[in-house]
């Protein structure tokens, strides 16, 4: 079980588990160029500031290997996005296609997404955040090690700022409905702008883990929810 210490001396379950390895020499030679060039250092106090200008930011959270945020980003260049992202070939990847593309909006964190909350997002600096199939940890003893908790979502209210949005989308039914709870319940917060769910929104491009979940037949929950 991947348990850390926090700063509290608590120890906190992680969302993810690494797999070391399996980085392709092309991965390998993305990470080493380009994470200097995209990435956002660990001792930054402030996300922003590593961005070229001033725009409106949104973070996508566990982007995979970052086609999302790479369409996104493209086209919406009217925003900067931060992608944080721990899985390593996934980040070699996405490196690729930000430095393919040309694009000089996109930062990339390679780190838990919960620390980089905690110590590099000020309060209300958000426009929005997306996070796009979290891991579903379907077996009721890793319900645990979802993303989505009380904690973090506390969280992402504090840095999302007034009149953002908080967008989430899975294929795992009842995750959407645990979504729908614990998001819920933050009611003095975010005000859920479903029924309880919405259509899929236009900014959202379609990822290899909605394309496996549509394969499996699953529907595709969208939960849009705005920051009061
Ligand atoms: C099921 S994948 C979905 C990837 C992508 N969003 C998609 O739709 O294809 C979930 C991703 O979240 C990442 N992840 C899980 N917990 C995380 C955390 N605490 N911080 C950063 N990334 C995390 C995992 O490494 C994994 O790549």
């Amino acid at each position: 079980m991947a348990a850390v210490e926090s700063p509290q001396g608590l120890r906190r379950v992680r969302s993810f588990v690494r797999r070391p390895g399996r980085l392709t020499p092309a991965q390998r030679r993305a990470l080493d160029e380009l994470l200097p060039r995209y990435g956002v250092e660990e001792s930054r106090a402030d996300v922003r500031a590593a961005f070229p200008g001033p725009a409106p930011l949104v973070v996508e959270v566990g982007f995979g290997n970052g086609e999302a945020l790479v369409a996104m980003a493209a086209s919406e260049p009217q925003r900067n996005f931060l992608g944080i992202e721990v899985h390593e070939p996934g980040v070699g990847r996405a490196l690729r296609a930000i430095e393919d593309a040309g694009l000089d909006n996109v930062r990339v964190a390679m780190r838990d997404a919960v620390e980089v909350f905690d110590r590099q997002v000020r309060p209300g600096s958000l426009e929005q955040v997306r996070m796009y199939f979290p891991d579903p940890w379907p077996k009721k003893r890793h319900h645990k090690r979802r993303i989505v908790q009380a904690g973090f979502v506390e969280r992402l209210g504090n840095a999302i700022g007034p009149g953002g949005l908080l967008h989430l989308a899975t294929d795992w039914a009842p995750y959407a409905e645990w979504m729908r709870e614990v998001i819920g319940e933050l009611d003095t917060v975010f005000v859920n702008q479903g029924q309880p769910y919405v259509e899929r929104p236009s900014w959202r491009p379609r990822t290899r883990f909605e394309r496996r979940g549509l394969g499996r037949g699953h529907a595709i929950f969208d939960l849009l929810f705005l920051r009061r």
